[in-house]
């Protein structure tokens, strides 16, 4: 394995890590190396997911939370870095999705939203930043959407959470990129997973996304591997403050 890309020696924190992206990254980033703490609010499921990797041979530990909730996140973290060690990457992962029209949110959905992917992103990395801080050295990616390049309706408040994220990864850039930190996003496209079933089950979204997405396809899981391993590796280490899309080509096209 190429040094460039290695993560050994390294361990990692990715919240929403019972299934979908959040696992398939996990896998990833054990698989060049990196020990692996495996997060989620879903408990039976993370439990799952961890065995599942141990099984396969990874050094995975897991630690149920909720990502919105501050002192829950703070007293995890600092169990997490007493228990296993430092964390030198967060891959910011969690997320959930609404789908109605504007006019039938109400606000406590709209703020609950907010809360998962905005706070949720800021209060992990606000707890681990200070220590990445002092070793010098740290590498944060956060899960944005193309959903921040461009809106669908019926998706409102995550489409403006994700615009949010994509703001606060410049902002933690500006502040903590002189202090040895990396931090990125990564933008998917459409990809199958749960959180998109609605989507991948009707036949005319998916007529109109081959006729749309320039590579013609859904995206998959492990589509997003391969930039989170070059966001949290040693080959990124002058990349700050970017979102890097990955969807196929949607965005780039009319
Ligand atoms: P998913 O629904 O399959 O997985 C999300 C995971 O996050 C679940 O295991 C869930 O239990 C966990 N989670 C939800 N709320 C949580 C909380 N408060 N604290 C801790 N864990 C929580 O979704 P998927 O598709 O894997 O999405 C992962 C990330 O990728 C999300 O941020 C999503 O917005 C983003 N994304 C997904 C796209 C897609 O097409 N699937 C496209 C663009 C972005």
């Amino acid at each position: 394995m190429s040094e460039l890309f290695s993560l050994a020696g390294r361990r990692a924190l990715i919240t929403g890590a019972a299934r979908g992206i959040g696992y398939a990254l996990s896998e990833g980033l054990a698989a060049h190396g990196a020990c692996i703490v495996l997060n989620d609010i879903n408990a039976d499921q993370l439990e799952e997911a961890g065995q599942r990797l141990r099984g396969a041979g990874y050094n995975a530990a897991t630690s149920v939370f909720d990502v919105s909730d501050e002192p829950a996140v703070q007293a995890a973290v600092a169990k997490i870095e007493a228990d296993e060690g430092a964390i030198d990457i967060l891959i910011n992962n969690a997320g959930i999705q609404i789908r109605k029209n504007l006019v039938d949110v109400s606000a406590a959905e709209f703020q609950r939203m907010l809360n998962v992917h905005v706070l949720g992103c800021f209060n992990v990395a606000r707890a681990l930043a200070p220590g990445m801080i002092a070793r010098g050295h740290g590498k944060i990616v956060n899960l944005a959407s193309i959903m921040a390049e461009g809106a669908r309706g019926s998706t409102g408040p995550y489409n403006a959470a994700k615009g949010a994220i994509k703001l606060l990864t410049k902002t933690m850039c500006a502040e903590w990129a002189a202090l040895g930190l990396n931090i990125n996003a990564i933008g998917p496209g459409f990809v199958k997973t749960d959180l998109s079933a609605a989507l991948h089950n009707d036949a005319d979204f998916n007529s109109w996304l081959e006729a749309r997405v320039p590579q013609a396809r859904w995206g998959t899981t492990d589509d997003l591997v391969g930039p989170c391993v070059f966001l949290a590796s040693p080959a990124s280490d002058f990349v700050n403050g970017q979102n890097i899309v990955v969807d196929g080509g949607v965005t780039s096209v009319f």
